[in-house]
């Protein structure tokens, strides 16, 4: 897992060694300073030797000067290796992610994709700019501290010794206690967001279905579980300081009292029945030594502490960058579509791989450049599935879907979904100009091609009568234009792509009866040539079309021209009667 995530490192790598080299001089600065200042105390004020307090107090000054410097240097470099990594990570997952096809989205719900790339990545980024400054530093502060301790006397050295399985001990069961509370908490987070995001993408409905109270109860609810638990993580945590102090404390006694016993021992002239001599500085360098190895205890526990709490984190990291994409470009991929001819073989479909039913069944359909295709069928019988596969947003799962006489799958996919030109079902436009939104369809789309296209997609007049214009802006998912404004800039966006193919899924549902005309008879005039397909619910946005696809749970029952299919297709009819007759039927 950590190195999955260490590959996002890269150019950052440098920075992250040279912290930790800089952090290590830090350290034996550090490590110098308790043993000069011994000096300083033996040598120096026993003594009253004058030149010689001068002259270790500057280089006293210059050791701690150094190593501020190595620290700020140390923190600079952590911190520009850790928020570098950060956005490598999150650029990583970014790419990761525009490469997913739908079935991968399907996998991930939105909310959960936007945890992962903000409070995750920080998460790590936390636990990451941490270890690379704790993690040479503590260890190497212990091991120089341990190394001067014995090297004064080793009976402090045993004493340390002694303390420091205690601390460990300690950590360890607290942290046993501590960490599943912390695991949960995470989720619970994840759910929190997760409601908040879905509460504040669909503000709207709430606001319409008066379900404030509710929802505001549901958010106090997870919002005061994850309060409950950090409390209860926080008081198993608060042991963690007294129980290192305490030993710490412990230990300084021990090592002051054995000093003081030599010492005193040594004033009473009974240092060779120790066998050692220790002076005041060095036992006052002994506590030092003593504080530091406690301090890098804490350090330790804390860079535990994070990566164990940052490892749910990286999991969910992990999680993204690992995932295939579904959908891959192939090698040697055919660069051009040469008609808009489709053609369905034997095509079976099913969501994924856990789903109990296919979503279409032993499809086989054959359609001419050009045509126009109208696709009828009640909600749920999966015409939307059925156009999905020829853009390739998803791969067929058995039998093969061919545009222009060519596999899908074995097209560039940009050369595909440039020749194939979709208006998704649930259509959406980005924040933005009206022109920034429709140039998505083509970048270098001239103002005299928009303008055509919004005339043939029926939305020239209304763009005309907004204030601005082409230059009208567009809210985040065009929440400030109707929805059937909405439908039609859309369409004219998927014409801009000139393309050989056109789906249209239900895109002039909200649009009236009269614009719907309107906008089939200029596709009828204007793009001859293009091949429309058509999902509509009202028969009389197909009627004229060359061929209808009757659909029926997942299946093609019929397919043939208006005429036809009345003659022959008694769900046709049906749906006909209805929308023809249905007034009348009920009056009568
Ligand atoms: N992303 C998905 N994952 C799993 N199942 C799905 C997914 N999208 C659709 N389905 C299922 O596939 C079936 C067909 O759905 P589809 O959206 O193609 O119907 P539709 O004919 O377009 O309906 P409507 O007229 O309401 O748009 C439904 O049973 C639906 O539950
Ligand atoms: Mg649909």
């Amino acid at each position: 897992m950590i190195r999955t995530l260490l590959k996002s490192l890269r150019e950052y790598g440098k920075s992250a060694v040279l912290t930790m080299l800089v952090m290590t001089g830090e350290v034996l600065m550090e490590t110098l300073i308790p043993y000069t200042m011994a000096q300083l105390i033996d040598q120096g004020f026993a003594e009253g030797n004058l030149p010689f307090i001068v002259k270790t107090g500057l280089v006293l000054v210059l050791y701690a000067l150094v190593s501020m410097a190595f620290g700020s240097l140390g923190s600079l470099l952590g911190a520009r290796a850790g928020t570098g990594f950060a956005k490598n990570l999150r650029g990583d997952m970014y790419h990761r992610i525009q490469a997913f096809s739908f079935a991968n989205i399907d996998r991930f719900s939105t909310s959960s994709i936007i945890t992962r790339l903000t409070t995750d990545v920080t998460n790590v980024q936390n636990a990451f700019t941490m270890s690379i400054r704790m993690a040479v530093r503590t260890p190497m502060t212990l091991i120089f501290s341990i190394v001067m301790t014995t090297f004064i006397s080793w009976k402090f050295a045993v004493v340390t010794a002694l303390a420091v399985p205690v601390l460990i001990t300690a950590f360890v069961i607290l942290g046993r206690k501590v960490f599943p509370i912390f695991m949960r908490v995470f989720k619970k987070y994840d759910r929190l967001n997760a409601d908040v995001q879905e509460n504040v993408r669909g503000i709207r409905v709430v606001k319409s279905f008066v379900r404030e109270t509710y929802e505001e109860d549901k958010f106090r609810k997870t919002s005061g579980e994850i309060y409950s638990d950090f409390v209860t993580a926080e008081r198993i945590m608060a042991w963690l300081n007294p129980v290192m102090m305490g030993t710490s404390y412990i230990m300084m006694l021990a090592i002051a009292f054995i000093g003081a016993y030599l010492i005193v021992g040594k004033d009473a002239t009974t240092v060779s029945i120790m066998g050692e001599t220790v002076t005041t500085g060095l036992l006052n360098s002994a506590l030092s030594y003593t504080m530091q190895i406690l301090m890098s205890c804490m350090g330790l526990s804390m860079v535990v502490i994070m990566i164990i709490m940052s490892r749910e984190s990286m999991r969910r990291i992990c999680e993204i960058l690992k995932e295939e994409p579904a959908i891959r470009n192939p090698e040697d991929p055919v660069m051009e579509v040469a008609d808009g001819s489709i053609t369905f073989k034997d095509v079976n479909f099913r969501y994924s791989e856990s789903a109990e039913r296919n979503s279409l069944e032993d499809v086989d359909l054959e359609i001419p450049s050009g045509a126009t295709v109208g696709i009828i069928g009640s909600t749920g019988s999966s015409k939307t599935t059925l156009v999905q596969l020829i853009p390739r947003l998803y791969d067929v799962s058995e039998g093969q879907v061919s545009v222009g006489h060519v596999d899908v799958r074995a097209y560039d996919l940009k050369t595909l979904r440039d020749a194939v030109s979709m208006v998704l079902q649930k259509n959406l436009l980005f924040a933005g100009t009206i022109r920034e939104n429709l140039r998505w369809g083509n970048e270098h789309a001239t103002d005299e091609e928009i303008r055509e296209a919004c005339r043939l997609a029926a939305c020239d007049e209304f763009i005309a009568n907004m204030p601005d214009g082409y230059d009208t802006f567009i809210e985040q998912g065009g929440s400030n234009v109707s929805g059937g404004q909405r439908q039609r800039l859309c369409i004219a966006r998927a014409l801009l792509k000139k393309p050989k193919v056109l789906i249209l899924d239900d895109s002039t549902s909200a649009v009236d009866t009269a614009t719907d005309a309107r906008i089939r008879k200029s596709f009828r005039e204007v793009i001859p040539e293009t091949t429309k397909l058509i999902i509509a619910q009202r028969i009389a946005s197909v009627r004229e079309a060359d061929m209808i696809i009757v659909m029926d749970n997942g299946r093609v029952i019929d397919v043939g021209d208006h005429d036809a299919l009345m003659g022959r297709c008694a769900v046709y009819r049906e749906v006909y009667d209805s929308q023809v007759k249905g007034g009348d039927g009920d009056a009568a």
